[in-house]
């Protein structure tokens, strides 16, 4: 058994299964993807369910999903996740994509039958579930505003607020120009949902914030020790609600910031959990896996 596989490993079943008790079935596919908490989540909830499989990590460079997923279908995997930087490319090699994973523009889980490979994005529910789980709110009664807008992340996040009908949506981002294109797409989509675009120069940028009740980092600053707060302290008040997409550190200098002021906060492991649980539910329909990946998550909560 191997911390990570490569397409090579995939060459055939006794190579991809040496040393192992179970047949690997399913994966997670990133590049890189050694860091992936995945395995560590999927793995006690097939055991629970005494589920014959076994869920890797397996790196695959850019350009070769296709390839990853004709090999993992001969080998009759049962599906897999997708992780940066294949999202996209993982949507384009799907003969059947869930319309909302087309909206969203990407896909986080892959489903292998015979006649068809079935993607699904699970990161913008699984985002949805993480608000209602960490704030006891429907996503659809709250004013957002998020916070690196223009990213992968954001993208999947600012889909899913109009999808569910959002009650205002804030989009800012470093880069103004791209949330051209995404504005205009989710205007599209539910015209009803008010969407305001800005850069942090922007002179409305504290207004907008403080007219929200949710604001969420999905901006990947606060992963590297030394970052800033992707806000300042005038953009937040006491009774904001402030979630970051980001879990490790588990306490951001956002999240610091939020808590000084006296706002409730949560970190992204809750909406990593959640989309992990929704693309089991893909793979399994029925299971309840929830309490078995939370319960894998506890020592790190812990640490
Ligand atoms: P992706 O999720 O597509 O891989 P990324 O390049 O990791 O994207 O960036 C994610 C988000 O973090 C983007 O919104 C990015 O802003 P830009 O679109 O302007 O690049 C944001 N981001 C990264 N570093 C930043 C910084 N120092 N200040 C503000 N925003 C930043």
């Amino acid at each position: 058994m191997k911390p990570v596989y490569t397409l090579k490993d995939l060459a055939s079943r006794d190579i991809l299964d040496a040393g192992a008790d179970k047949p690997a079935r399913l994966a997670v596919l990133g590049w890189p993807i050694a860091h992936s908490a995945s395995p560590g989540m999927h793995q006690p909830a097939l055991d629970l369910y005494g589920i014959d499989a076994r869920y890797i990590r397996l790196e695959v460079e850019p350009g070769q999903i296709l390839a990853a997923f004709s090999r993992m279908r001969d080998l009759g995997f049962i599906g897999c996740n997708v992780t940066v930087p294949h999202k996209l490319d993982a949507l384009a090699n799907c003969t059947d994509v869930h319309p909302d994973a087309r909206e969203i523009g990407a896909v986080n889980t892959v489903c292998f039958d015979a006649k068809a490979i079935r993607g699904f994005n699970t990161d913008g529910p699984g985002f949805e579930r993480a608000i209602e789980q960490d704030f006891g709110a429907k996503l659809c009664n709250l004013k957002v505003a998020i916070v690196g807008a223009g990213g992968g992340a954001g993208q999947a996040i600012a889909t899913q607020c109009v999808l569910s009908g959002v009650a205002k949506l804030v989009l800012v981002n470093r880069t103004v120009e791209k949330l051209i294109p995404l504005a205009t797409r989710l205007r599209l989509l539910n015209p009803a949902v008010e969407i305001v675009s800005l850069s942090f120069e922007d002179v409305g940028l504290a207004a907008q914030c403080l007219s929200c009740g949710l604001i969420v980092n999905t901006s990947s600053v606060g992963l590297k020790p030394g970052d800033p707060s992707i806000l300042t302290a005038d953009c937040l008040k006491s009774d904001h609600w402030v979630y970051d997409t980001i879990y490790k550190p588990a306490v951001t200098p956002l999240l610091a910031l939020a808590q000084a002021k006296g706002c409730r906060t949560a970190n992204g492991l809750s909406m990593l959990l959640h989309q992990g649980v929704l693309a089991f539910q893909h793979w399994f329909p029925q299971t309840d896996p929830l309490a078995a990946m939370r319960a894998s998550f506890e020592p790190k909560i812990r640490s």
